[in-house]
């Protein structure tokens, strides 16, 4: 018997630990998860947010439409099912990362509170803090950053949310940013502070 376990390959008496990676990066690690419409303001923040944290000597990363959707997600759509498929997976890959001791902040419009309640069931209550990116319609229309408020009023994008596809508001988020009344700089400043505390061992 005690042959056996010797015969174990050594790699498996030294699996690390989460919290020995949490000592390693002196950081707690969690997900910050932005919702809101598309052009509230969710990926400029979390830009600024990762600036901030990274010139304090903590490690984050990004989560967004620019890696997820044109990369592992790219065969999904936006369809109800479709957008369901793209949180669950975003949900299970930013679970790794927190486990690998990784404040990762996520940006996606995600924008039921089904779709956000399944996010947060993968990544579990304690490691999932909600952020709720918040600018009217109009505001967002008019940015209109990447073209596409201008298209989805024109009919050529179906199921745009906020205009024939639902945006539910989070109902009790950890903290609400309202991009239209504050600056990058404040909204960054703001999330700062109500996390910084949770990050310090
Ligand atoms: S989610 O609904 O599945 O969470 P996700 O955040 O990944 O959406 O992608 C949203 C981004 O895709 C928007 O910021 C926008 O640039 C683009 N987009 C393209 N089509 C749509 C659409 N029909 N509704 C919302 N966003 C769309």
């Amino acid at each position: 018997m005690k042959k056996e376990v010797e015969n174990i390959h050594p790699i498996f008496h030294q699996l690390l630990q989460r919290t020995d990676r949490v000592t390693l990066l002196q950081q707690n690690s969690f997900v910050l998860w932005m919702t809101g419409l598309s052009g509230s303001g969710k990926s400029t923040i979390a830009k600024g947010l990762e600036k901030k944290l990274y010139a304090e000597g903590y490690l984050s990363y990004i989560l967004d439409g620019d890696n997820i959707r044109f990369g592992i997600n790219k065969d999904l759509g936006f369809s109800v099912e479709d957008r369901k498929e793209n949180i669950r997976r975003i949900a299970e890959i930013s679970k790794l990362f927190v486990d690998a001791g990784i404040i990762t902040i996520n940006s996606f419009v995600s924008p039921t509170l089904e779709i956000r309640q399944q996010a947060k069931d993968i990544i579990g209550e304690k490691d999932f803090i909600e952020v709720y990116i918040n600018a009217p319609f109009e505001v967002c229309a008019q940015r209109d950053v990447k073209g596409l408020y201008k298209k989805a009023l024109a009919g050529e994008i179906k199921n745009f949310t906020g205009l024939d596809a639902p945006f539910e508001a989070p109902v009790h988020p950890a903290i609400e940013i309202k991009t239209d009344n504050l600056s990058v700089e404040e909204s960054v400043d703001k999330i700062f502070n109500l996390i910084i505390q949770r990050i310090n061992l």
